[in-house]
């Protein structure tokens, strides 16, 4: 389906205006990484249920679980073979009714992820593809296209090689030689033909089925993907993105700019009619159903289209990630996320972390214009930890103090850094393949989580044995080490959630304060929120107390008697209600 979507001009106001996503603290569970209670290496769902007790002292609104549907585990569960099932691997579909019911007990909404640009090769809809023939009605439910001279267009995998898979090799067929079909992630991921009744009919139903389970929510996978522009066009990269650009000789940061989600396969005016689709499946089988788009559009312009009132809830604000410790570049990404989703009725959302890109404690240690997008390897520049950590809680609590929704990343509240020396022979992504090892790829913050300070693999499990490996001293990070520590990342997530919600802050309003070049200081409400990105401190004159701070603190040392003094590297919250400063003691 290529069909120019209908405007949404003149859309009747909103109806959502209190829904509970708006100022939400989302925590994404990775579950082959959380906990694993059978020891298998794997993480599992009675893993999480096992440590619901800290998701509720985080004090998070709602979870969002990643894939944990049966899978060939090609690309971590983000290729599905059954859409209404759980991977043996991870437990039951009881288990799973049993988790949502645990969550739900202590408060927690729960959010699912929903795969829908492509399916695993092992799904039954693809086997049956392959079975039957060219032509078949089983085909037209993905994109096969017979091309005499080579693949039918230039299309490259966002994994690296080209985006066509020739058929006959797998088949052994005559009658498939000159038959491709497109995958825009790995060969055993083949994308879906969005015009197809079938492909809509399926999601409809899976909407339904997980929200009568009682799921809250959706987190739509590359949701600017579905719809290809008609006549599969070629577009300006080529069918190697990775390799080809290295080619060209250009150094490998400006070229990797290039590789945002743009062109023909991405972000065209058709998605947005899936979407509306979407809604009014929604809001016949629940309340306030959340759906978040991952879409990498350009824009956030771009980005506010998907949640125009009739679509989708939230879209993550990927420009505020990858602003890196820039104090302009988060200034100007807060008000045109502000600007473009306030336009549309929508909140805005903010993250630091995901599973796809390097942990924000080790990315915010590089220089801010340097792409991590590739991950980190061994022979990479090795970033200072120290620093990290220190700039990863400012990001945080500066982050926390915004109005909107944040995404936290499952380990962040320990200040978990990147993996960047895991060993070449244990890393799982289709990346490092595909691009003949050329990106290291995104296993280094993956990695299974510390939940002891000792033990074979820290409490993820009590046999040792991890899917990925953990780096050494992992422990350090584990929550039993943090527990009742003052000055501890996982003590200032728990505080900070907790006064941001006291504060009211995820419904309030930004109102910029004068400060110095590398400096932000807004209010929201009556709480002041500043961000020092600088390497000197800077005072803060009369702007309030010091509510909370992301630097280790002993005594009253934030102020002086100009005003709060704010380190390198350093946030905090400021009760600027109170005007002044008297060296009260921060929380
Ligand atoms: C985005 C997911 O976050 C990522 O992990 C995955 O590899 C691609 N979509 C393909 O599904
Ligand atoms: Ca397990």
């Amino acid at each position: 389906m290529t069909s120019t979507s209908s405007c949404s001009q003149g859309l009747a106001p909103r109806t959502d205006t209190d829904a509970w996503w708006r100022d939400a603290v989302i925590y994404q569970i990775y579950p082959r990484s959380f906990a694993d209670a059978n020891g298998d290496g794997i993480g599992d769902i009675q893993g999480i249920r096992e440590h619901v007790d800290h998701l509720a002292a985080l004090g998070v609104d709602a979870v969002w679980i990643s894939p944990f549907y049966p899978s060939p585990q090609v690309d971590a569960g983000y290729d599905v073979s059954d859409y209404f099932s759980l991977a043996p691997e991870y437990g039951t579909l009881a288990e799973l009714d049993a988790l949502i019911a645990d969550l739900h007990e202590v408060g927690i909404r729960v959010v699912i992820d929903l795969v829908p640009n492509h399916s695993s090769d092992q799904h039954e809809w693809f086997r049956a593809a392959l079975e039957a023939g060219p032509g078949s009605p089983e085909r037209d439910r993905y994109i096969f296209r017979h091309s005499a001279d080579g693949a039918p267009n230039n299309w490259g995998s966002l994994f690296g090689g080209p985006a066509w898979q020739p058929v006959e090799p797998l088949t052994g067929r005559s009658q498939d030689q000159d038959w491709y079909y497109l995958h825009l992630f790995a060969a055993e991921q083949p994308d879906f033909n969005w015009s197809n009744e079938d492909v809509h009919e399926h999601f409809r139903t899976f909407l339904r089925f997980w929200v009568e389970r009682g799921i809250d929510g959706f987190r739509v996978d590359v949701a600017h993907g579905l719809v290809k522009a008609e006549g599969l066009p070629d577009d300006d990269l080529g069918p190697d993105r990775w390799n080809v650009v290295a080619a060209e000789g250009e150094d490998a940061a400006s070229a990797r700019d290039k590789l945002p989600d743009v062109g023909p396969a991405f972000n065209q005016p058709g998605v947005h009619d899936i979407y509306r689709e979407w809604r009014s499946v929604l809001d016949e089988v629940g309340t306030d159903i959340l759906l978040v788009a991952e879409a990498w559009v350009p824009t956030e312009a771009d980005a506010a289209l998907y949640v125009r009132a009739d679509e989708m809830s939230q879209a993550f604000n990927f420009p505020f990630l990858t602003a890196g410790w820039d104090a302009d570049r988060l200034r100007r990404v807060i008000d045109v996320s502000l600007s473009e989703y306030g336009a549309v009725g929508a909140p805005a959302t903010w993250v630091l972390s995901n599973h796809d890109v390097v942990r924000h404690a080790s990315r915010l240690a590089y220089p801010a214009d340097m792409d991590t997008d590739p991950g980190i390897g061994p022979k990479d520049p090795q970033p200072d930890a120290e620093l990290g950590l220190a700039r990863a809680r400012a990001a945080t609590l500066f982050m926390l103090g915004l109005p909107g929704s944040a995404y936290l990343y499952q380990g962040e509240e320990l200040g978990l850094p990147e993996h960047t020396t895991m060993e070449d022979e244990a890393r799982q992504d289709p990346l490092w393949e595909r691009t003949n090892h050329l990106i290291p790829g995104r296993d280094g913050c993956r990695v299974p989580l510390p939940w002891t300070r000792d033990g074979a693999s820290y409490g993820y499990n009590a046999t040792g044995r991890t899917w990925l490996p953990q780096p050494e001293g992992w422990g350090e990070y584990s929550p039993q080490a943090q527990e009742g520590c003052e000055d501890s990342t996982l003590t200032l997530y728990r505080r900070a959630i907790a006064l941001r919600r006291e504060l009211r802050l995820g419904r309030g309003a930004v109102e910029w304060l004068d400060s110095e070049p590398g400096v932000l200081h807004l209010c929201n409400g009556t709480t002041g929120i500043v961000l020092n990105t600088t390497e000197q401190p800077v005072v803060i004159e009369g702007a309030g107390q010091p509510l909370i701070t992301s630097w280790h603190r002993s005594g009253a040392d934030a102020v002086d008697a100009a005003g709060v003094v704010v380190p390198p590297n350093g946030a905090c919250w400021l009760d600027a209600s109170a005007g002044g400063t008297d060296g009260g003691d921060p929380r």
